[in-house]
């Protein structure tokens, strides 16, 4: 399935659309001929407020990066913002059945990376709902509080 994350990831740059496209048909896993020519891109309710943190185009990008860095900042260099928080994403991208970023197919998180085939576990321990504790006590890491072993690949 990486190469139809690559193409959701390309999807705004055209010229690659075609070298993609050929790429995943050549997929048997595919879902349909038209999830791989990307006309059947999931539907996402819109996330609260005016805009994101950054772009939309950036944000659909780059979320991963961003949050990667994010956490690194916080955790191995005690640098607490709330920019790209993962905290802020839950609270503006809560689906309004669920009040979950993940707890179903439709949810913001989930619904996407459903159909890229992304599985990240950051739901192992980061709350899916807004207002919760941010993280489950009884899944962190005994050997030092301070720097968790890190789940996800880095
Ligand atoms: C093994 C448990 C665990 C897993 C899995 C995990 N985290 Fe964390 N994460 C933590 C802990 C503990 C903290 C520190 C909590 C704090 O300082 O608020 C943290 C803090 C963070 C922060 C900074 C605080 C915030 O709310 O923004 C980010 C960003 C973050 N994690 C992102 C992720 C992402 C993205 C994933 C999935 C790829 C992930 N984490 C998976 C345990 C985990
Ligand atoms: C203040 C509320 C807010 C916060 C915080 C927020 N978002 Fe957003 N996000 C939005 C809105 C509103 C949109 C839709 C913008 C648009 O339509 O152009 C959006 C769009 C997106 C998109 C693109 C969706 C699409 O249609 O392709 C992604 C991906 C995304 N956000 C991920 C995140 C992640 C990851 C975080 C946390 C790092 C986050 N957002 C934090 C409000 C927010
Ligand atoms: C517009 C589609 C889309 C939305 C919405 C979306 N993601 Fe993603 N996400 C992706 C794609 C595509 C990848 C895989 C990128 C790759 O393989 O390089 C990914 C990967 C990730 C990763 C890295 C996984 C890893 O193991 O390295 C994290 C963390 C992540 N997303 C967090 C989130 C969070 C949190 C939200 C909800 C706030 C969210 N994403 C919403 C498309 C999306």
């Amino acid at each position: 399935m990486a190469k139809l994350a690559g193409y959701l990831r390309a999807g705004l740059r055209p010229g690659l659309r075609f070298i993609v496209f050929l790429g995943a048909s050549a997929l048997l896993a595919v879902p349909s001929f038209e999830a791989a020519a990307g006309v059947n891109l999931p539907k996402l309710e819109k996330g609260k407020g005016e805009k994101c943190v950054e772009d939309t185009a950036t944000m659909r990008r780059n979320h991963m990066d961003l949050l990667k860095h994010h956490r690194d900042d916080t955790l191995r260099r005690g640098i607490r913002t709330t920019q790209h928080s993962l905290k802020g994403c839950v609270e503006c991208h809560a689906g309004s059945k669920t009040g979950s970023v993940a707890s179903s197919k439709e949810d913001f998180c989930v619904a996407c990376h459903l159909y890229t085939g992304a599985k990240p576990d950051c739901w192992d321990c980061h709350a899916t709902k807004p207002g919760k504790r941010p993280v489950n006590q009884a899944a962190q890491p005994t050997a030092s509080p301070l720097m968790p072993s890190h789940g996800g690949s880095q």
